[in-house]
């Protein structure tokens, strides 16, 4: 089993972020949508929002992590692409993390706008860079906007990566899934 990426493949390391990632984003985007629409006198008016910026405030950190990981890595081959599909997943891949950080950060300042730190499930604190009101309005409308991009270019992507793997009958999708070939 590969740990690191090869020229052929990704290692379990960046195939285990990349996976638990995607996860954690469609399920943290289902979350958003339903935790918004949720009533003072639901249950869970507290305990979502709680669960949806503390695993924010981890996916931050997994982020950082992931993309120090990025850089000291290979990179597979991507001669298999045509120049124009080459430049395009350039762009989708690096435009994931600048959008991912940018849902990251304004999700941070909506919850900290009230001079409250946001608690990560009880065990740390993030503390807030201050009391700034007129901040929340404007950084919620940036963390919706940027989750729905990020959404609708993940399905693009997908889409992409399905299209490599069935039509063009490249190893794109399985160098993600298995990692590189063992023979
Ligand atoms: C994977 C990352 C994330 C995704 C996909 C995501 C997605 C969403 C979505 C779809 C909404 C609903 C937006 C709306 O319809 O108004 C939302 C709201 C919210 N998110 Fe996130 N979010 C993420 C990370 C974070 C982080 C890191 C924080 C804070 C640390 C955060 C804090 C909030 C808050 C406070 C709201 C409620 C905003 C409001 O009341 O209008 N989010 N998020
Ligand atoms: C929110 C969901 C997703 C995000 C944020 C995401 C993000 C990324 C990023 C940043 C890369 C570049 C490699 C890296 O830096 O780790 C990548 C590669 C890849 N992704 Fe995703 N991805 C998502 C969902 C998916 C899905 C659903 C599929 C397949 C059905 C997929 C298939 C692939 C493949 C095959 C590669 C390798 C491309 C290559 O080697 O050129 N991804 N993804």
């Amino acid at each position: 089993m590969h740990v690191r990426d090869t020229v052929t493949g990704y290692g379990i390391v960046s195939r285990g972020f990349h996976w638990l990632m995607a996860l954690a984003i469609v399920a943290m985007f289902v979350l958003g949508l339903w935790m918004v629409d949720l009533d003072y006198y639901s249950p869970y008016y507290h305990s979502a929002p709680d669960l949806h910026k503390s695993v924010g405030i981890l996916l931050l950190i997994v982020l950082a992590l992931r993309l120090g990981w990025r850089l000291a890595s290979v990179k597979p081959s991507d001669d298999e692409l045509k120049p124009l599909e080459r430049t395009a997943a350039h762009i989708v891949h690096w435009g994931f993390y600048a959008l991912l950080l940018a849902l990251m950060v304004s999700g941070y300042l909506i919850s900290t706008a009230d001079g409250r730190p946001i608690s990560v499930f009880g065990f740390f604190s993030v503390p807030s860079p201050g009391e700034n009101k007129g901040l929340e309005d404007a950084a919620g409308a940036i963390h919706a906007w940027i989750a729905y991009s990020v959404i609708v270019l993940a399905a693009v992507h997908a889409a992409a990566a399905v299209k490599h793997h069935i039509f063009d009958r490249h190893p794109t999708l399985s160098r993600m899934w298995s990692g590189p070939p063992t023979s």
